[in-house]
């Protein structure tokens, strides 16, 4: 879902798509490239793994004539490895139709074999090349009621020269009016400074650019004026990447659980996990390996894998366990989690599991990633790329996959299983509820920004939701906060408590909430402040805390779901309430791949 830019004009295209492509970096990518046919219908296309830099390199001595159609495209890979073939633009059998496209073609298998009993060729194992087939089988329109799943769409033609095609479902497409010319770009960053006024094409539309024409359907097209800074629009209506990554959180956790979470015939199906089936039922021990906010993740899927796969589950953090001397035995399973899929230490610990012989498996955002690429199998997060360097959204998406992967592990059905899918597949919208309140915790994060040190506490599947909500106020705001298991804050933290030592505890309404209720009344008896994040409608932690954040009620298992998400903003409103570059915090990169 990455970026795509266009030009139709007088104009040299060429160089104004490259540039366009430029500005649209920030969204991350592995992949890139650019085609156009002038209007002779003499047609280039040319696409490089990597950076735009690669880009630049083949086209620098490449000319496109004034009136021609140029489509330009960088690619944020979710079918299909980033290489070259897999690159966009893609072509039809006969290339004499180009094509760029974001988002996800979902029943992509099955329209691909069709067109291939139809003898169509295929050059990639993208989801994206099977539109360009479609088009070339049924034409524009008829392809894309074909197509199921989130699509941006141009597409430019050898026999008709000087158009670009557009659609969009799901995934934004921005149309630029000029003066006898039309830009198209992913989103309006690429067009600050070139036109004043753009159509946001809506779900559904559709239509073709021409030199001095435009043709929008079926809903007529809303002309609208573009007065944008660049760098504001790349962060949309945020001040911050971090604040507009938990923003989306909702739908990051729809695209981790689509097409994988049935609740109607109450099953969980990973398409990455089938070729290893037989060797998963096989699996008697899983270790989970990870680093940072993955290794959070990591133990909350700990707690979920013994729930609901009833598989003793250990979890190591990956820089440990590179230099362990841990038995291996047969029929262990070692998942490991990364974002970035670059890891060092992650992937060193993957390495040495793989000589381990063992059955290796990730959960990976970087599609073709290192760390992708070398475990047997996987899930993809589907998270889009996180530019935050502290991680948000993909810790979400971690914690749905973890869950879809418990239960995937054991079909046997545990009590109320279609009621707990039903309960999954609605944590988005309670995800939404909760950002409806952030107001609440920047006034909150105002109240405690005096304090130079955090106790982060809780229990079960809420100890890690502390662990890595303490993880989020350390990186951001460079105060010490510290996560505990409730049950150890008598083993030691308590004598941090005083009146200068605030406490956030995670007191959801569930099995343990009696005894963090305890931990409670210890910090209030030495006079710790103590904000909650606790299950709405809960009256009696009203009596305890200093301050109370609510939650809306679900399983104990899906908690850590809810609950991040208020110590996200608390930790993103503290930041920034301090005057750090939340995006890019001092000493951190986002992805570490040195040890
Ligand atoms: C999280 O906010 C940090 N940026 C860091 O702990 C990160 O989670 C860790 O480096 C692991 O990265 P990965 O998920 O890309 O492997
Ligand atoms: N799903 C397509 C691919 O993997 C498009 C990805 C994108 O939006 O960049 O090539």
């Amino acid at each position: 879902m990455c970026g795509i830019a266009g030009y139709i004009g007088k104009k040299e295209g060429l160089p104004i798509v490259f540039t366009n492509l430029r500005k649209l970096e920030y969204r991350g990518y592995d992949s890139a490239g650019v085609a156009f046919f002038d209007f002779r219908g003499n047609g280039k296309l040319i696409k490089t793994v990597g950076k735009l830099d690669n880009l630049e390199k083949l086209i620098k001595n490449k000319k496109s004539l004034p009136l021609t159609a140029v489509v330009g495209h960088t690619r944020w890979a979710t079918h299909g490895v980033p290489n070259k073939a897999n690159a966009h633009p893609h072509a039809d059998c006969d290339g004499k139709i180009f094509l760029v496209h974001n988002g996800i073609i979902e029943n992509y298998q099955e329209l691909k074999e069709s067109l291939i009993k139809k003898g169509h060729n295929f050059r990639s194992q993208t989801d994206t090349e099977v539109a360009a087939h479609l088009v070339e089988e049924y034409g524009f329109e008829p392809a894309l009621k074909k197509i199921v799943g989130a699509y941006a769409l141009a597409v430019i033609y050898k026999n008709d020269p000087g158009k670009i095609y557009v659609a969009r479902l799901g995934s934004p497409l921005v149309v630029g009016v000029g003066q006898d010319e039309y830009y198209v770009a992913s989103d309006p960053t690429a067009l600050a400074g070139l036109v004043k006024k753009v159509i946001y094409l809506k779900d559904g539309q559709r239509g073709v650019l021409s030199l001095n024409s435009m043709l929008i359907g079926p809903a007529r097209p809303k002309i609208e004026p573009l007065d944008i800074d660049p760098e504001q629009a790349q962060k949309g209506d945020f001040p911050h990447f971090m604040l507009k990554e938990i923003f989306e959180g909702p739908e990051v956790l729809l695209s981790a659980l689509r097409g994988r979470l049935m609740p109607d015939k109450g099953i969980v199906k990973l398409g990455g996990l089938e070729g290893v089936a037989d060797q998963l039922r096989k699996v008697d021990k899983m270790e989970i390996l990870a680093c940072g906010t993955s290794y959070y993740s990591g133990l909350v899927g700990e707690l979920l894998f013994e729930e609901f796969a009833r598989i003793p589950t250990e979890v190591l953090l990956a820089s440990e366990y590179r230099y362990r001397k841990l038995p291996v035995k047969k029929g262990t399973g070692a998942l490991f989690i990364s974002q970035s899929g670059e890891t060092a230490d992650t992937l060193a610990a993957l390495r040495k599991a793989n000589n381990h012989k063992l059955l290796t498996l990730g959960i990976v955002n970087a599609v073709g990633s290192s760390i992708a690429r070398e475990t047997k199998a996987g899930v993809y997060n589907h998270a889009g790329p996180e530019i935050g360097v502290a991680s948000t959204k993909a810790f979400l998406s971690q914690l749905g996959v973890l869950t879809l992967m418990s239960l995937y592990f054991n079909p046997r059905k545990t009590k109320n299983h279609k009621e707990f899918l039903e309960e999954l597949a609605a944590i988005p919208l309670k995800i939404r509820s909760i950002l409806k309140e952030s107001n609440q915790i920047k006034t909150l994060a105002k109240k405690y920004l005096k304090y130079n040190n955090f106790l982060y506490l809780g229990r079960g599947y809420n100890y890690p939701t502390a662990l890595e909500g303490a993880l989020k106020l350390k990186e951001i705001s460079y105060v010490h906060a510290e996560g505990y298991a409730g049950g150890e804050m008598k083993h030691g933290p308590i004598a941090l408590i005083d009146k200068n030592f605030p406490t956030i505890a995670v007191v959801t309404k569930n099995l343990v909430y009696e005894k963090m209720i305890s931990n409670l009344e210890e910090i209030k008896a030495r006079s710790g402040p103590i904000l909650a994040i606790a299950t709405a409608g809960d009256k009696k932690i009203a009596k305890l805390a200093d301050d109370v954040f609510y939650v809306p009620k679900t399983a104990e298992p899906l908690e850590a779901m809810l609950n991040i998400i208020p110590l996200q903003l608390f930790a993103y409103y503290f930041g920034t309430l301090r005057g750090h570059d939340v995006d890019k915090p001092r000493n951190l990169a986002k992805s570490v791949t040195v040890e």
